[in-house]
């Protein structure tokens, strides 16, 4: 295994965020962080010059209506004082590609990417966003032998507020008083921690046990977890790709690197005996600050989900693995 490289403490206070990849996820998630204000700077990197130019346009016109923010399109000397660096790059499937030939495609763009990084000498936090996101933030870390604190993947910080959405309309409660997660790989071999569940401090089993729901509650459980797998592609059924609430969730982890929040969110990170698992990167509830990832939480998880936590470790090793045949 490769060491990492050693890197100088962080960093610049001038809460400038690069974000490269104009498309859809890049431009909604630069649209709500101008709202958000967190940011000072915001800069679009794209390979299509247009469609950055074009993004930084529209939302420039929108200048006197945000906290006050600079956005402009950006090139690889930005990532020198960035602060954090989040990539949403990527390519769409070519018809009669496979899903390894895309993963191999994607894979490339991650490692060129992360090269202009280092090449710019940036000590910025990087959040890998493009999907197959825990194996490209692997991918990533490999690459540039960067301390995996300062690389981690969106993950299932998406997937935990859809969670607690459709337990919040099942319930009847408050989005917000439903703490919840999803774990392991933002994808397929995902699972629901419903241990770690609870609605205003109440264990989701005493909640349901106490609202004459628990018979019911194995199959409307099934079908809340369902409806989470399931949702990116039915939205992708319906528009073409899912952009507002991962535009939200990346504005909530880019605000807790920027102002240092030491916020808890389960975010895809490398992980190296924690839960028994080494070496693969995947979601699990992290402290997220300004140094990146501060410190990983290692929740009682009963043994149903610590088997699916191991198992999407596996599933996620298979696809690393794919990737050097
Ligand atoms: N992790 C998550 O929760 C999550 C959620 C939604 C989407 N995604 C992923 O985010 C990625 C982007 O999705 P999208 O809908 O915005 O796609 P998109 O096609 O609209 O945008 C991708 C953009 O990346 C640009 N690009 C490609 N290679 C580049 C490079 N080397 N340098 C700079 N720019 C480059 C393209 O020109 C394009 O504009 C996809 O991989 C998607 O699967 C992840």
């Amino acid at each position: 295994m490769n060491k990492s490289r050693k890197m100088t403490p962080l960093f610049s206070s001038n809460r400038k965020v690069v974000i490269v990849g104009a498309g859809a996820v890049g431009a909604t998630f630069a649209y709500a962080l101008a709202q958000d204000g967190a940011a000072e700077t915001i800069c679009l990197i794209d390979n299509n010059h247009n469609l950055a130019d074009g993004q930084v346009s529209d939302l420039s016109h929108g200048l006197p209506y945000y906290p006050t923010v600079s956005i402009s399109r950006g090139d690889a000397s930005d990532y020198a004082d960035a602060q954090v660096i989040v990539i949403t790059a990527g390519s769409a499937q070519k018809p009669g590609e496979t899903r390894l030939q895309l993963l191999k495609r994607n894979a490339s763009i991650i490692e060129s990417i992360m090269d202009d990084i280092i090449g710019a000498q940036s000590r910025a936090v990087v959040v890998i966003v493009s999907n197959p996101v825990d194996v490209l933030t692997k991918v990533a870390l490999d690459h540039s032998r960067w301390p995996r604190s300062h690389i981690f993947g969106s993950g299932t910080v998406l997937d935990s507020a859809r969670f607690r959405y459709f337990i919040s309309q099942e319930m009847g409660v408050d989005v917000k008083s439903v703490h919840a997660y999803i774990l392991g790989e933002h994808g397929d071999s995902e699972l629901p921690a419903w241990s770690l569940t609870n609605v205003g401090g109440v264990s989701i089993r005493q909640y349901v046990a106490s609202n004459g729901m628990a018979d019911s509650w194995p199959e409307k459980s099934n079908k809340i977890f369902e409806a989470v797998k399931n949702s990116a592609y039915h939205i992708i059924d319906y528009k073409g790709a899912t952009n507002f609430a991962v535009g939200q969730a990346l504005v909530h982890i880019v605000r807790a690197i920027l102002r240092d929040s030491h916020s808890v969110m389960t975010v895809s990170f490398q992980l190296k005996g924690e839960y028994g698992i080494n070496d693969v990167c995947l979601s699990v509830p992290c402290i997220v600050s300004k140094e990146g990832i501060g410190k990983v939480l290692v929740a009682d998880l009963n043994q149903k989900e610590l088997d699916a936590l191991n198992h999407s470790a596996s599933v996620l090793k298979q696809s690393l693995e794919s990737l050097s045949i």
